[in-house]
């Protein structure tokens, strides 16, 4: 018997935020997980069986409508409401704009953006049956401020940004709260799981010296060690537990100085050191 009668539905928990939260959230709520690919379930069970918890675990493609809609017929049935929907499924393209193709950068936005869409479309009559519905958009810093190589992702984030905050103004009458979430670099992954362009250091590539290096420098990037994604887990766990929400919830000390100074100083400063960054970085090549 859980705690709460509240009925929880998260995107893309075969690993990092998605899962960890689930978990969380179950010893509590009634979870309704999901992932893509059920046989991605080993570390989903694994956790259930230390935490001692149990929940729905459902097959759920952000891109994919019949899955989507097996996923309402379930809550339809079991609960006939749900009160909180976490979009969470996502990942990350890196490349130079140039180097995107359009079918790669189609990707980027299916899954980051309208897979959220697709998800809020769906579930929209089933929240409007909650007295207390929320969704929960996973944003990113990356969705308030670009850096060079990162332009689908950050293109993604920063449309969800503006699609969420009309959707906020929206729902906010039917009584269903929007908010996003908008974390730095947690350790999850997101960087494992990181797809890149594949013009990335081509010889048709306008950037090939620095794709050749950058493609060089990755693994040791992807192993940099970066922050415990529970930080971002509890602080989810704490949205679906209050009753009134901010809007923006932008998590950890470098990303919230990425994001005051995006917006306290003048692009022309602003830009100035992300050149400079780059530039640095892209020297490190000659200086190997
Ligand atoms: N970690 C960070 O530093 C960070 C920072 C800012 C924002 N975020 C955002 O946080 C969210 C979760 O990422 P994470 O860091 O937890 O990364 P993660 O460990 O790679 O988890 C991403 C999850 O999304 C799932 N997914 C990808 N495409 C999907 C699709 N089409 N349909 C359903 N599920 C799909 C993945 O499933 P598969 O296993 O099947 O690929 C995986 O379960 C993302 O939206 C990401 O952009 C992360």
């Amino acid at each position: 018997m859980k705690q709460s009668s509240q009925v929880v539905l998260i995107t893309g928990c075969s690993s990092g935020f998605g899962l960890l939260t689930a978990i969380e959230l179950a010893k509590k709520y009634h979870v309704i997980a999901t992932m893509r690919n059920l046989d991605s379930r080993k570390e989903f069970d694994r956790l259930c069986g230390i935490h001692q918890v149990s929940m729905d675990l459902l097959e759920l493609d952000v891109n994919d409508i019949n899955t989507i809609s097996n996923v309402v017929d379930v809550i339809e049935s079991k609960y006939g409401y749900l009160d909180v929907l976490i979009n969470n499924a996502g990942y990350l393209q890196l490349g130079f704009c140039c180097d995107i193709a359009i079918d790669e950068l189609e990707s980027q936005f299916q899954t980051n953006f309208f897979g959220c869409h697709r998800m809020i479309r769906s579930m929209i009559h089933l929240l409007s049956k909650s007295k207390q519905a929320k969704i929960i958009n996973l944003s990113s810093v990356a969705g308030l401020s670009s850096i060079p190589f990162m332009g689908a992702y950050n293109g993604s984030k920063f449309a969800l940004e503006g699609y969420s905050e009309s959707l906020y103004y929206e729902l906010k009458p039917k009584g269903i709260q929007v908010c996003l979430v908008e974390p730095g670099l947690y350790q999850t992954k997101i960087l494992e799981n990181l797809k890149i362009a594949n013009n990335t250091g081509q010889n048709q590539s306008l950037f090939k010296e620095s794709g050749d290096f950058i493609l060089s420098i990755l693994p040791s990037f992807k192993n940099r060690s970066s922050k415990d994604p529970l930080i971002v887990v509890r602080l989810l766990c704490s949205i679906v537990e209050k009753p009134r929400l901010r809007f923006r919830y932008l998590i950890g000390f470098t990303a919230q100085l990425r994001a005051v100074f995006r917006w306290s100083v003048p692009f022309s400063v602003y830009s100035y050191f992300v050149q400079l960054g780059f530039n640095l970085l892209l020297k490190k090549r000659f200086s190997k």
